[in-house]
């Protein structure tokens, strides 16, 4: 197996000064609620990025993705293309000055799994410690964000890039996205067997216009909240208040209103009751904030109707990508064989556990 120091010097001839690594995520609950500073509940998965760098004296940065294996030269105060923008970017925002030789590799699938947000954090804790950054988990995070808006065109909320800054693999992050205000919960807890599972499928299926359909959203929802006289529609509970809404902003705001209300709820709920919330979520999404595509509602039928499954539902921006599901605990890889089997139309597969 090659690792990733060899690959760094196979490609740069000399040693990284420092590797850093950071997780993608998967979100249980709390979808599309992040820019309108509601409530979310992600957790990481094992999948991460790595960044290997050093400073290479020079006047050009050498990016070097082992997934691609491409090398991108971009001459200092320029942002790049391609991967370029989330390395440059990081680098910009942390006040880097060298050029650098920057070895990138990710196993974090992409299709909301926060493939973006892992890199940037990945980027921005090696150049941390290579420099000896003043910056807190917190404050990465925000520099992540500020990468995603600034360098790669994405306005994306925080959950992603608090999610990878700061969740673990066996907790969920309860993250209040206006306050940053955030508690480690542990899995919902399964009567029967200790802790539910959770179990991630990718789809197969590309995700199409997401970018665009992710902008549309979000404009849709403030031009919902500046109807209803209100800063972010985390500020209304009372669905009642939605009535002077025209139709379609009055379900895109619907989804979100009620979305922020089941994370509430999936708090101290059972696997059984968050397993319920998840499912009532997929529904939202799909109907409502129309996010979903029809072979992911597809998988994700084919995991609500399975007896060991507490509930499932999509997963991050959606447009396709992945689904995730609670599962009784010992039961995921037999529930994945199962469900992928039934499966068609697509290549789906298991990215989690
Ligand atoms: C993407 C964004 C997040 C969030 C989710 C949807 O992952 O990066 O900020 O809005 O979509 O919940």
């Amino acid at each position: 197996m090659t690792t990733e120091r060899s690959s760094f010097e196979s490609v740069f001839g000399t040693a990284p000064e420092v590797t850093a690594r950071a997780p993608g995520r998967v979100n249980l609950l709390g979808e599309h609620t992040d820019y309108q500073g509601g409530f979310v509940l992600p957790a990481a998965i094992p999948q991460q990025a790595t960044v290997s760098l050093r400073r290479n004296g020079g006047g050009e940065h050498r990016l070097y993705s082992a997934n691609l294996n491409q090398t991108l030269t971009v001459p200092l105060g320029e942002v790049g293309t391609g991967f370029a923008p989330y390395l440059t970017g990081s680098m910009a925002l942390s006040g880097v000055e060298d050029a650098l030789d920057i070895w990138v590799w990710s196993d974090v699938p992409s299709g909301g799994l926060s493939s973006s947000a892992a890199l940037e954090l990945a980027t921005l804790r090696a150049l941390r410690e290579l420099y000896g950054l003043p910056l807190n988990d917190v404050e990465l995070a925000l520099l992540g964000q500020k990468v995603e808006h600034e360098y790669v065109g994405v306005m994306c909320g925080i959950m992603d890039q608090m999610a990878s800054s700061l969740a673990d693999t066996w907790h969920m992050l309860f993250l209040d996205t206006r306050s940053l205000e955030r508690r480690k919960l542990p899995l919902p807890a399964d009567p029967l067997s200790g802790t539910a599972q959770v179990l991630v499928l990718d789809s197969g299926v590309p995700r199409r216009l997401a970018e665009s359909g992710y902008n549309e959203r979000r404009a849709q929802v403030e031009e919902a909240s500046r109807l209803l006289g209100v800063p972010q529609l985390r500020d209304v509970t009372d669905l009642s208040m939605l009535s002077v809404l025209p139709e379609l902003l009055h379900r895109r705001a619907h989804h979100v209103i009620s979305e922020n209300a089941r994370v509430l709820e999936a708090l101290d709920a059972d696997a059984a009751r968050f397993g319920t919330l998840m499912n009532a979520s997929h529904a939202s999404l799909r109907d409502d904030y129309e996010v979903s595509h029809p072979q992911v509602d597809v998988l994700v039928a084919l995991l609500q109707a399975h007896p060991q499954v507490y509930g499932a539902r999509m997963t991050g921006a959606g447009f396709g990508g992945a689904v995730v599901a609670l599962v009784r605990a010992g039961q995921a890889a037999q529930v994945a064989d199962s469900v992928l089997a039934q499966y068609t139309g697509a290549e789906g597969r298991m990215v989690v556990p």
